[in-house]
Formats: structure tokens, C-alpha cells, sequence
């Protein structure tokens, strides 16, 4: 599975892209506005880090809007994805990016019917919002569940990108019910190393190593 990380903090970025396991990152007008930064600067900035998938989210509802942004966003580098709302002008002008051969990510996807019509409009990737389904009271894996049955059908190449993921439990699940791609806060990311017996066991090992009095160099 894609690891995407799910933020506009570059110094954030940069540290975690050293561990060689990012492969993407997404964007959202919220995280954007996080970064109390201009957008196509910190979008620009983002592709400079890493060179797999960046998704820029177009803020047109419009489709001849939506066009003009997300050709606007993706002149900006090689790598831009634009992202687009799941709406039938999404979708619309989703079909014509797909024509035009730029990479699209449609976003706030919320059941398989909406997934299998961004499948049919040649989307990238697809995003269903796991925790915001959880928060709704419904049960945000069997989403992945659905699309992941739905896409294998019909040989649909677009690819389940799992977002909306507030826990490593999130991580898992979306592994295992075959997400593709997981967009991931980097909170969440740090969290994925960590077990506690990992921890437990280490110090045991350095403890017994600081006994033997050795050097490996
Ligand atoms: O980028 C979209 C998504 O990951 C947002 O997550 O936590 O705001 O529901 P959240």
C-alpha cells in the first residue's frame, strides 16, 4: 500500500520524506489554510520535496472553473493531481481532465455509487473519507470494502486512495480490506512505528548488549 501524507507543512514533509517511505502526498483547502501560506507556493514547494503524487484540490464548484484552476495547478509540476470535489460537475470536468491526460483525485467520496461513477469518469484516484464516516455514526472501513469489490469487477484501474484516517487501526483495515493508497496526518504516520513491546524489548537488548562490553565498529 501508497503511503500519502496528508499535509501542507513542508518542514513536517521534509523530515518524514527522509525515511524513504512517503510516497505521495494530498491537500485540502483546510490544510492549506492551515499553512497560513499562499497555495500555489506551498503546492510548488511540496513537488520540489517529493516527486511521486501531490494532490492540489481546485476551490471552483463550477466545471469550466474547476477546468481552468486544475489545469492552472497542474502546469505547476510533473507530479500534481488535481483534486476534485465528488459532484456531477466533479465528475464532469474529472472526464475532461482525463482526456487531457491530467491526473485526477476525487475527494469526499462517501459510498460505492459515488465511487463507481469516478471510476467511469477515468478519476486516479478515489478518496472515501473513512473517519468522517465513523463520526457520521456508519462504519468508514466497509466503505473501502465496497469500492475495493465494486472496482475489482469491472478491472477499473482507479486507484483507492483511503483518506480521512485518524488512527494506525485506520491504517491497518485499510490494508486489509486493499486500499491502494492511505493518505495519512503525520501524527498518525510517527504512530505507525511505535509498539510498546518494540520499545520494551529494545531496551532489553541494549541492556544486555551494554553487558558484553563489545563494539560491532
Ligand atoms: O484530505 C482529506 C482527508 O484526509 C481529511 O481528513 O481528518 O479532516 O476528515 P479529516
Amino acid at each position: 500500500m501508497q503511503i500519502f501524507l496528508d499535509t501542507t507543512d513542508t518542514a513536517i514533509l521534509k523530515d518524514l520524506v527522509a525515511t524513504g517511505l512517503i510516497d505521495g502526498v494530498t491537500t485540502n483547502p483546510t490544510l492549506i489554510a492551515k499553512s497560513g501560506r499562499n497555495m500555489l507556493e506551498v503546492i510548488t514547494e511540496i513537488c520540489g520535496i517529493i516527486s511521486g503524487p501531490v494532490s492540489a484540490e481546485v476551490a471552483a464548484m463550477d466545471v469550466a472553473g474547476m477546468l481552468a484552476e486544475g489545469r492552472k495547478l497542474a502546469a505547476l509540476a510533473p507530479n500534481i493531481v488535481v483534486k476534485v470535489p465528488l459532484t456531477r460537475e466533479g465528475l464532469t470536468a474529472t472526464a475532461e481532465f482525463t482526456a487531457e491526460g491530467i491526473q485526477t483525485n476525487v475527494t469526499l467520496c462517501f459510498s460505492a455509487a459515488q465511487a463507481l461513477l469516478a471510476a467511469k469518469a477515468g478519476a486516479t484516484y478515489i478518496s472515501p473519507f473513512i473517519g468522517r464516516l465513523d463520526d457520521h455514526g456508519a462504519n468508514g472501513m466497509d466503505l473501502i470494502t465496497e469500492i475495493r469489490a465494486v472496482y475489482d469487477n469491472y478491472d477499473f484501474d482507479t486507484e483507492i486512495l483511503a483518506a480521512s484516517i485518524r488512527s494506525p487501526q485506520h491504517v491497518t483495515e485499510a490494508a486489509l480490506a486493499g486500499a491502494d493508497c492511505a493518505t495519512i496526518p503525520p501524527d498518525v504516520f510517527l504512530a505507525l512505528f511505535k509498539h510498546p513491546l518494540t520499545e520494551r524489548g529494545l531496551q532489553q537488548f541494549m541492556a544486555d548488549w551494554a553487558k558484553t562490553g563489545q563494539s560491532i565498529l
